[in-house]
C-alpha cells in the first residue's frame, strides 16, 4: 500500500468528526451518527483505493451507506478491506461526554476478522504487557501478569472497564485486587488505544463490549505494537447464526490480536470529535474548526497525531 493513504485516511475521518461533532450534547444520537456516516461517505470518493467495507455500520438491508460489502474509494488500486466506525461513541456526543472518535483503518483483501454487531469479550493492552494476557485467565491472574510485565505494582494499574450490570463481578474482582477502575459510560475503541499510550493514564481495557469496536481496537493496537484477546459472546441462537454466515467457525473461538488485525501492512486514522484521553474534540471558530487526529501505520511503526486547521470557506462543506 502506498504510504501517503494514511494521510489520505484522515482526511476521511476529519470529515466525518466535523459534521458529528455540530451535534455535540444537542440530545440527538440519530443525527449526530448520520451527520457522521454522510460525511464520511462523501470523503471516500476522493480516496484512491479500491475499498471492500468489512466492518460498517451493519448489514446491507439494514444501513443504506456504508454497510458491510459496500465498494468505497474511487476504485483505482490498491485493493484494501476498509474497517471503519464514522461515530464511536453516538450517545457520548448526544450528551456531549468525553471520547468520541471517528474511526477508519485499512489493510489488504482479508486483513481483518468478519464479526457481526454482537457482543465481544476484550482484553487489550498497551506494548509493555504485550504476551501478558490471558482472556481465559481470572482478571486477578491477568492483572498480576501485566503489572509483573510493566514493571509496576498491580495498585498502580488503572483498568477501563464499561459501566454496565455486567461487569458488576468484573469491577468486584478487580476491586479485590486494588488495581484502580476507570468506569466508562461508552467509547472501548478509545480506551483500547489509551493503553498503548503512556500518558493517558490507562493501563488495561477489559470487559464485554462491541465486536466491530473489538477489530477496530486491535488494528490501532497492531499498530502500536499492543496486544488483545478477544471472544465473541453471542446473546441468543440468531447471533450465533449471525456470527456462522460471516465466516466464523468456532463460536467459542479466543481470538488473538492477529486473527482479527491481520496484514503486511494496516493504517489506521482516528479523529477526535469530543475530548478525549488521547485527543481533542472538534473546536469550532469563526469560519472554521480545529481537529486532532491519531494517524498509524503498521509497516513502519509510525504513530502521527496531526492537529489541523479547516476554513469553510476554502474547503467543502461536509
Ligand atoms: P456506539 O457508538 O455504537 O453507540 O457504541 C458505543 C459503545 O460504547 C462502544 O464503544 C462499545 O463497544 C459498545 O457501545 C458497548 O455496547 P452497550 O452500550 O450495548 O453496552
Amino acid at each position: 500500500m502506498e504510504r501517503n493513504l494514511a494521510l489520505e485516511v484522515v482526511r476521511v475521518t476529519e470529515a466525518a468528526a466535523l459534521s458529528s461533532a455540530r451535534w455535540m450534547g444537542r440530545g440527538n444520537e440519530k443525527a449526530a451518527d448520520q451527520a457522521a456516516v454522510d460525511a464520511m461517505r462523501r470523503a471516500f470518493d476522493a480516496v484512491a483505493i479500491s475499498g471492500t467495507v468489512v466492518i460498517g455500520e451493519g448489514e446491507r438491508e439494514e444501513a443504506p451507506m456504508l454497510y458491510i460489502g459496500e465498494k468505497v474509494g474511487t476504485g483505482s488500486s490498491p485493493e484494501v478491506d476498509v474497517a471503519l466506525d464514522p461515530l464511536e461513541g453516538t450517545s457520548i456526543v448526544s450528551q456531549g461526554r468525553a471520547n468520541a472518535l471517528s474511526i477508519v483503518a485499512i489493510a489488504e483483501k482479508g486483513g481483518f476478522l468478519h464479526v457481526p454487531d454482537i457482543y465481544m469479550e476484550k482484553i487489550a493492552v498497551g506494548p509493555k504487557a504485550a504476551g501478558a494476557i490471558d482472556i481465559n485467565a481470572s482478571p486477578q491472574e491477568n492483572l498480576y501478569s501485566i503489572a509483573e510485565a510493566m514493571k509496576c505494582y498491580v495498585e498502580d494499574l488503572t483498568v477501563v472497564i464499561l459501566d454496565r450490570p455486567r461487569h458488576s463481578e468484573l469491577v468486584r474482582a478487580v476491586r479485590e485486587v486494588g488495581a484502580r477502575i476507570k468506569l466508562i459510560q461508552d467509547g472501548d475503541v478509545s480506551a483500547a488505544i489509551a493503553t498503548a499510550f503512556e500518558g493517558t493514564g490507562v493501563d488495561v481495557l477489559i470487559g464485554i463490549g462491541g465486536a466491530p469496536e473489538g477489530v477496530l481496537a486491535a488494528a490501532a493496537l497492531q499498530c502500536m505494537g499492543g496486544d488483545m484477546q478477544a471472544c465473541l459472546k453471542p446473546r441468543n441462537e440468531e447471533e450465533v447464526e449471525l456470527a456462522l454466515r460471516m465466516g466464523i467457525r468456532d463460536i467459542n473461538q479466543v481470538f488473538n490480536i492477529h486473527d482479527m488485525a491481520h496484514s503486511s501492512d494496516i493504517m489506521f486514522a482516528a479523529t477526535g470529535v469530543t475530548d478525549g484521553d488521547l485527543l481533542k474534540g472538534v473546536r469550532f471558530f469563526g469560519g472554521g474548526a480545529r481537529t486532532h487526529s491519531v494517524v498509524m501505520r503498521y509497516k513502519s511503526g509510525t504513530v502521527r497525531f496531526i492537529e489541523a486547521t479547516h476554513r469553510f470557506d476554502k474547503k467543502p462543506i461536509y
